[in-house]
């Protein structure tokens, strides 16, 4: 007899679900949050030398320190935040793991966690998985505004975090100084911990700008800031992620990432060196080739009868089709649109909690634009023979 009552608490993620329907029909893929293109040449050029040197063992759980000192100086550099590569950065197997980690290390049975619906999927069941409850603030479009207020109003006496994305998948918002302030000013007044998802760091575009979580006034000592070279170095297959935290934090991480996976693909954390050495006219070039690939699928998206408002980072359209069909919902217009149209998204109410009522009348689809113009153009030619039929 196998047990299932543990499992199924878990629900089949709908990347799952949508993969597999984008594979059945044949279907363009912005579904999934992955780029179909390759990361620097030089990266990967590292990683088989790496290989041929004969750095295929484990490698200290930790990270390798020419990483953590890597990570160390981008975070110097970038926002002038400084962290000790010895006590205070751990690299780990995606910023996925780093998340469990650090929920598992500080949020157990009966413990309770703040979260911003819509949410990356992993949250809820890192929570789950220790036996803590996630509580969310729910985000309404167009403005995916959070409000502090909110987030107050759901601290209770077991609250340990608050567990915030900036820039934001898959509303596309980058969090402002006066929304960080007001989270940061909730976490400080009832002694919180913030984990800060800041895997989107580098795709933002101007005027907005990314502001750290650990750099406000006060939070840098409660902050576990979480990022992943899958999306800076688009790699995502390769799953090296970071979290950097003072060191009183970091020491229960790494307890917990002991025994998660104890540490990280050796040649491939060799190879990020690399990428980190690639300087700022990589960062430049990066964020330019997004903001092409957003603006010309923005037009395709708004020109279909989408409503859109212009994302400020990552690489995600969140799109309202309200006017297209204003009675469906959205899991059964995302398989309308992949099964009929072969253009697969990805619809938001799985990001919230289950039963949430803002889901009743949510009527958004996310479409990924970390592909190449070639798969980007064939998703702007089905976007433009969209009706209001869909
Ligand atoms: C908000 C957010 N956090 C974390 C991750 C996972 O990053 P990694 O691939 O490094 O595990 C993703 C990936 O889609 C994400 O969107």
């Amino acid at each position: 007899m196998i047990p299932q009552h543990r499992w199924q608490t878990y629900p089949t993620s709908i990347f799952s679900v949508m993969s597999a329907e984008a594979n059945a029909a044949g279907a363009v893929n912005l579904a999934q949050g992955f780029p179909d293109f390759n990361g620097p040449e030089a990266v990967i050029e590292a990683a088989c030398d790496a290989m041929k040197k004969g750095l295929n063992q484990y490698a200290p759980a930790t990270g390798i320190k020419s990483l953590r000192d890597a990570i160390s100086r981008r975070y110097q550099t970038a926002y002038d935040l400084k962290y000790d590569s010895e006590l205070e950065v751990t690299v780990h197997s995606g910023a996925t793991e780093a998340i469990w980690c650090a929920v598992q290390a500080f949020c157990g049975p009966g413990d309770e966690a703040i979260g911003i619906a819509p949410f990356y999927d992993s949250y809820p069941a890192a929570c789950h998985a220790g036996g803590a409850t996630l509580k969310t603030v729910a985000l309404k479009p167009p403005h995916w505004k959070v409000d502090a207020n909110e987030i107050e109003r759901l601290v209770t006496p077991k609250t340990k975090m608050i567990l915030i994305n900036t820039p934001h998948n898959p509303t596309g918002r980058v969090l402002t100084r006066a929304e960080m302030e007001g989270i940061a000013a909730v976490a400080r007044k009832h002694d919180l911990i913030v984990i800060s998802d800041e895997v989107y760091e580098e795709i933002v575009f101007e005027p907005a700008v990314h502001i750290p979580m650990a750099s406000m006034p006060g939070m840098r000592d409660r902050t576990i800031t979480i990022s992943s070279t899958s999306k800076t170095f688009s790699f995502t297959g390769w799953k090296i992620g970071y979290a950097c935290a003072p060191a009183a934090l970091t020491e229960g991480i790494r307890r917990v990432h002991q025994f998660t996976v104890f540490c990280s693909a050796t040649p491939l954390q060799h190879a990020m060196v690399r990428a980190f050495e690639l300087g700022d006219e990589y960062y430049k070039q990066f964020r330019s080739d997004y903001l092409l690939r957003r603006n010309s699928l923005l037009a395709s998206i708004r020109a279909a009868g989408f409503d859109a408002p212009a994302p400020e980072g990552t690489y995600f359209i969140s799109a309202g089709y309200e006017r297209l069909a204003p009675h469906v919902n959205d899991l059964e217009f995302s398989l309308n649109l992949v099964r009929h149209q072969k253009l697969a998204t990805i619809p938001l109410s799985p990001f919230y909690l289950p039963g949430d009522p803002v889901c009743k009348e949510l009527r958004q689809v996310r479409f990924a634009f970390c592909k190449t113009p070639e798969t980007l153009k064939k998703a702007e030619q089905i976007l433009a023979a969209i009706g209001p039929a869909t």
